[in-house]
């Protein structure tokens, strides 16, 4: 059960009225019902094209949503908010200095 919460970023009363009593864990409904499907689904996947073993979770497909993505994100993809650049090499000195050595200016200010 913590692997369905998980998978779908949901709490356990997203598919259980559990916050009636203990014993509504065990009643029937719609989202129960939709997530056994997903679990025949996923076996039937999971036999048919991987010899059995246990290849597609329901984290596969829902990555912590309850509706999983049809489409890519290309947000994503092309990160809009590249991390700030670092400096590589130290600020250009001030030219100021260098004239002074150069022209001995150092006395007349
Ligand atoms: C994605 C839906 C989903 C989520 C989220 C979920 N469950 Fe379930 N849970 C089910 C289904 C479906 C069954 C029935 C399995 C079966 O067919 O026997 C079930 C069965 C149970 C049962 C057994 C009830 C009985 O029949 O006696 C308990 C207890 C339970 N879940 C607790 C939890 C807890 C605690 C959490 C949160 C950590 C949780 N569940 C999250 C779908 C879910
Ligand atoms: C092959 C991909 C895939 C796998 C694996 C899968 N799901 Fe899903 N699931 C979907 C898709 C797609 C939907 C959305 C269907 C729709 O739009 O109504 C969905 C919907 C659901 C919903 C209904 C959510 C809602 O808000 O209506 C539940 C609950 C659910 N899945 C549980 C599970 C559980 C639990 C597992 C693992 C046993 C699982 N799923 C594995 C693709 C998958």
């Amino acid at each position: 059960m913590g692997f369905f919460s998980g998978s779908l970023s949901e709490s356990c009363e997203f598919c259980h009225k559990s916050e009636i009593t203990w014993e509504a864990y065990a009643q029937d409904n719609d989202m129960k019902n939709m997530a056994r499907r997903m679990v025949i689904m996923m076996n039937g996947i999971n036999q048919a094209y991987f010899g059995g073993k246990r290849e597609v979770t329901c984290y596969t497909c829902h990555r912590n949503s309850a509706i999983p993505k049809v489409t890519p994100t290309f947000a994503d993809i092309y990160n809009p908010n590249p991390a700030p650049m670092t400096r590589t090499r130290s600020p250009n000195p001030s030219p100021v200095p260098l004239l002074r050595n150069r022209f001995s200016i150092n006395t007349c200010v």
